[in-house]
């Protein structure tokens, strides 16, 4: 099965590094692969100082790049669907995705749509993406669940509804519903996201790699990220520390970096025990062309660094003497950021900026919540017949 590795991290950490050696690697193994960017300030080209198009180019046997360009996509591929959602998102209304927190821009969600389009062709053996610094992959990421589930909500998709609906709704539902042409449009959208979301949450198809470097700051927000990337269910399965100063450096100016360094190291082993650990050190130069990122492809990636972990900490539904119990991973969460509540069909966990509905199970929609509590990693939600 074709494979997605999404590298993500704080902003110089070395993701495009990173993610460009595994794209190496996979395709000196023998296997098709794709590099993406999805980071506007691309910087690919620049890497393999060569001049990218609009479309894939092969930059050695195996080895496709490609530099979305999101304003083309948009244009080509869906044009009238990006205006009459655009429509939709800035209208003001009480059930408006304002409630939703942090939404990207149309140029991001649609790079990610267009790597599920190409996922579909099934062209690459592996599709390693190379991603924007962490807040606008989270807000990308969980984009499409929340897009699908107000449209789920609101736009009763594909029903006669729409159409009933459509003149009074602007008063009545505070939402603009869309006129005919531009309901196709969401249609297509619609199912395309979930289509999308399927693919990004599925553990055998794409992995999420965390790049970090020895730091307090990049630490901190390794762990946030983490913590949110497992709050929408997603597959963290391996981190990188980068910029390691090698052991062996002959200055004392370096003693005290060094010892700064392992501190860091160690805390982020502590916060990731169970995940594989990649150390990349720092080079003695800037990593730019083939040769350079090759010293990462033989020094650091290891035979099995396409493997995926299934075991991780994941999401659970289960009946139990209660009733059922929803468990949902959330480390490093203290008990204060959080808040939970029932609101009609869904559980809603709040954390920061980030809101996330579950939808409910209709055999459950009879029994109510009655208990939240932080056990370990997990959030766990009891709940019980009304
Ligand atoms: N291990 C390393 N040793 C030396 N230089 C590095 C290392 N990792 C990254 N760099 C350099 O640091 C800069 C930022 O790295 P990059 O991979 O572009 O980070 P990001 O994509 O996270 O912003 C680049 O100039 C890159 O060549
Ligand atoms: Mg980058």
């Amino acid at each position: 099965m074709s494979r997605i590795y999404i590298f993500t991290g704080k902003g110089g950490v070395g993701k495009t590094s990173t993610a460009t050696a595994h794209a190496v690697k996979s395709a000196n193994d023998g296997v098709k692969t794709l590099l993406v960017s999805t980071d506007m300030a691309h910087n690919l080209g620049d890497l393999f100082e060569k001049e990218l198009g609009r479309e894939p180019v092969e930059i050695i046997p195996n080895l496709d790049v490609y530099e979305i360009d999101p304003e083309y996509v948009l244009e080509h591929d869906f044009h009238e669907m990006s205006e009459s959602l655009r429509k939709m998102i800035s209208l003001d209304s009480d059930v408006g995705m304002e409630d939703f927190g942090m939404i990207p821009g149309m140029e991001e969600l649609v790079s990610l749509l267009k790597i599920a389009e190409v996922y579909k062709e099934g062209i690459y053996g592996r599709i390693i993406v190379d991603c924007a610094p962490t807040g606008e992959t989270l807000s990308l990421l969980k984009f499409p669940e929340l897009l699908s589930w107000y449209v789920e909500k609101f736009l009763p998709v594909g029903k006669v509804a729409i159409r009933v609906l459509a003149p009074v709704s602007k008063k009545l539902l505070k939402v603009e519903l869309p006129n005919r042409e531009a309901i196709n449009d969401i249609e297509r959208m619609y199912l395309k996201l979930v289509e999308l979301q399927e693919l990004l949450k599925d553990r055998e198809i794409t992995s999420i790699r965390l790049v970090a470097v020895p730091e307090k700051m990049a630490v901190e927000e390794t762990k946030r990220n983490y913590m949110y990337m497992n709050l929408y269910n997603f597959n963290v399965d391996g981190i990188y520390i980068n910029r390691i100063l090698p052991k062996d450096i002959d200055n004392k100016f370096f003693d005290k970096w060094l010892e700064i360094q392992g501190r860091y190291v160690i805390q982020l082993e502590e916060c990731f025990t169970g995940l594989p650990i990649w150390y990349i050190r720092w080079y003695d130069e800037e990593l730019k062309g083939l040769d350079a990122v090759g010293r990462i492809c033989r020094d650091v990636l290891t035979e099995d660094v396409f493997a995926s972990r299934m075991d991780g900490p994941r999401e659970e539904f289960r009946e139990n003497e209660q009733g059922y119990l929803l468990r949902v991973p959330i480390p490093y969460v203290e008990k204060d950021e959080l808040d939970v509540y029932q609101s009609e069909s869904d559980v809603v966990i709040k954390l920061g900026n980030f809101k996330r509905n579950i939808p409910l199970p209709d055999s459950i929609r009879t029994y109510e919540i009655t208990s939240a509590k932080l056990e370990k990693e997990y959030l766990n939600m009891q709940f019980e017949l009304k």
